[in-house]
């Protein structure tokens, strides 16, 4: 629990994912299937960075996103949640003028070409991919399936791999119509079946959990 993490960072290129490995992360969860092959993976490499790439140009996605952004230190201190977006580079970039919510509406813009290119990297360096299915969309199997993805993720962390939900295929937008399509025809998901989650699975660098609202900010006792 102390090692689960979301991890965004680039994965090793020269470190595959045993099959092994891969078998033992999904082993005995409802509804987890994966794939190391490399034909299969850079297939889904592609897929996942084409929906990603959409996302963050469509404008009202891409501000959804810039709306949840929380730029520098401070402003994760002050709104720990949504996407955090931190350290020394980001930070600098912060301080020169060169990152802001603004800057990052602004398809022109250093800061939007800069996150776009950062994902081409990530996407690109999967190593291997899981993903989760379930019979149908109600409410009830999307829970099942938030309960399935974190057994996935400790199971990942016991095991020393890193994964990290590349979701935007998955998404219920008229412009990922055709991707969302091509994601379950990809997976082999079948009619009345429903993707729930799909990750990227290799080896990371070392990275700090996601900032979270201290407990006492969540719970009242009454
Ligand atoms: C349904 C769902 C989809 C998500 N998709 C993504 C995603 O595509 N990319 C991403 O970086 N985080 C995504 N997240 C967020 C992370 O899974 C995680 O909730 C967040 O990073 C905070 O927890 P952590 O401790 O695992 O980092 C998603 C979360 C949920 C609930």
């Amino acid at each position: 629990m102390i090692r689960r993490r979301s991890n965004r960072s680039p994965f090793d290129l020269s470190r595959p994912v045993a099959a092994a490995a891969l078998a033992s992360l999904t082993a005995g969860i409802a509804g987890a299937e994966g794939t190391v092959a490399p034909e299969r993976v850079d297939a889904l490499r592609n897929l996942t960075w084409r929906a990603f790439e959409r996302e963050f140009t469509v404008e009202r996605t891409l501000m959804e996103s810039v709306r949840l952004m929380r730029i520098g230190k401070t402003e994760i201190e002050a709104n720990p949640d949504g996407i955090f977006l931190g350290g020394p580079a980001l930070e600098t970039m912060r301080l020169v003028g060169a990152l802001s919510r603004e800057r990052m509406a602004d398809p022109g813009s250093l800061a939007h070409r800069r996150g776009l290119d950062t994902y081409r990297g990530i996407m690109a360096s999967a190593m291997g991919y899981v993903w989760l299915v379930s019979g149908d969309g109600s409410r009830r199997a999307e829970l099942a399936a938030g309960r399935d993805w974190v057994r996935l993720n400790l199971r990942a962390a016991s095991l020393g791999l890193d994964l990290h939900p590349v979701s935007q295929a998955l998404q219920e937008f008229p412009e990922m119509a055709a991707m969302f399509e091509e994601a379950h025809a990809r997976l082999g998901v079948g009619a009345g079946m429903r993707l729930q989650m799909l990750g990227r699975v290799g080896y990371g660098s070392a990275v700090p959990p996601s900032p979270r609202w201290p407990l006492e900010t969540r719970i009242r006792m009454t």
